[in-house]
């Protein structure tokens, strides 16, 4: 059961082999309970709550939840794991796409590129101005990599490619490598938030995660300094930010997620030098087929009782 849609290279994968429903884009929660009854495997994604309900409308032949993301915020792990279903998630396929749209956020939103092409657009282009929309620079820059997990990593050597001057992490763990590969060093987050020109959020969203960067962070940073969140929207308390983006106590801002997605608050939508995406960290071709190809594999292999290849723990969140 596909309870939206699943690209074809990982929809043949499994039409070769098994029965397969799918809900749809548009599918709603209540056709989606409906569809998943008697699967023993459910394709999920961000947008999909796999909870007790969900598991229990499918029923107890079901044995594996393979989620096309490498996120899992969606899934009760403690529910499945009650109910002997498996998680599987995308892991490591998607990090340099994800990488290279924070790059993109980070650009856009330190270089006010969306902002100057609309005033070209609207005719505002009128006179030559050596101030015009000038800020921060990302080379030479000190930039702050909230999470230096996968994503976090690729981030980060792709904006040492780029010329920063210094790259500033935290993780729950030291990254002894990567503090020899980029001169990376491993600081508090008060400190990052303090001293970063760029922030970069590649953490996971959990209950310890949960408005990690709320108005008392935001208070720390430089008014120059340029905000990215391609993690997860409860990571960033959004509305904050908003606020530190109408006072001018912070330069710009890239975000990919939001929240309540695919909602986005009218202060953020109203908010200045805000460069706002609808979640396509992920989104290349080459990168979601690999997803896709992943999910499928993972749900192949638990149905013909092997171990799957990229498997979520309960003791993960
Ligand atoms: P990952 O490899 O697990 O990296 C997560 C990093 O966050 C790790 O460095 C981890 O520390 C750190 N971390 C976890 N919990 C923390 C906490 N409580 N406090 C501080 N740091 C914490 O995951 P990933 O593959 O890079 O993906 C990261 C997230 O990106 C995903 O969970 C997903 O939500 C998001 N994502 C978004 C998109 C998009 O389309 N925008 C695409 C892909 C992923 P340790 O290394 O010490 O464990
Ligand atoms: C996308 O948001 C993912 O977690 O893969």
């Amino acid at each position: 059961m596909v309870a939206r849609a699943l690209r074809e290279a990982g929809l043949e994968l499994l039409q070769e082999r098994y029965e397969v429903r799918s809900g749809g884009l548009l599918a709603t929660r209540r056709e989606i309970l409906a569809l998943v009854a008697g699967a023993e495997a459910i394709v999920s994604d961000a947008s999909i709550q796999v909870d007790a309900e969900l598991l229990a409308s499918s029923g107890r032949q079901l044995r594996v939840v393979a989620n096309f993301a490498v996120g899992y915020d969606n899934i009760d792990l403690h529910a499945c794991a009650r109910a002997g279903v498996i998680v599987t998630n995308t892991p490591g396929v998607l990090s340099d796409a994800t990488a290279e749209l924070a790059v993109a956020l980070t650009l856009a939103a330190a270089r006010s590129i969306f902002d100057a092409a609309a005033d070209l657009r609207s005719g505002r282009w009128t006179h030559w101005d050596p101030s015009y929309r000038s800020g921060p620079q990302v080379g030479g820059s000190v930039v702050g990599v909230v999470g230096m997990g996968r994503i976090g990593a690729e981030y980060a050597r792709m904006m040492k490619g780029l010329g920063a001057a210094q790259i500033l992490y935290t993780s729950r763990t030291p990254k002894p490598e990567l503090e020899r590969q980029l001169g990376a060093r491993q600081v508090e987050l008060v400190e990052l938030m303090r001293c970063a020109d760029i922030i970069s959020l590649h953490t996971p969203a959990s209950a310890a995660t949960y408005h990690l960067i709320d108005a008392a962070m935001l208070a720390l940073v430089k008014p120059t300094a340029v905000l990215v969140n391609t993690a997860r929207g409860s990571v960033l308390d959004e509305l904050a930010l908003a606020t530190a983006l109408v006072e001018g106590r912070i330069w710009s801002a890239g975000l990919d997620v939001f929240e309540h997605e695919p909602n986005v608050s009218a202060e953020l939508l109203q908010a200045p030098r805000a460069v706002l995406l609808p979640h396509i960290g992920s989104a290349t071709a080459r990168t979601r087929d690999e997803m896709a190809r992943l999910v499928a594999r993972n749900v192949i292999t638990v149905l013909e009782g092997g171990q799957p290849l990229t498997p979520v723990l309960e003791q993960s969140v």
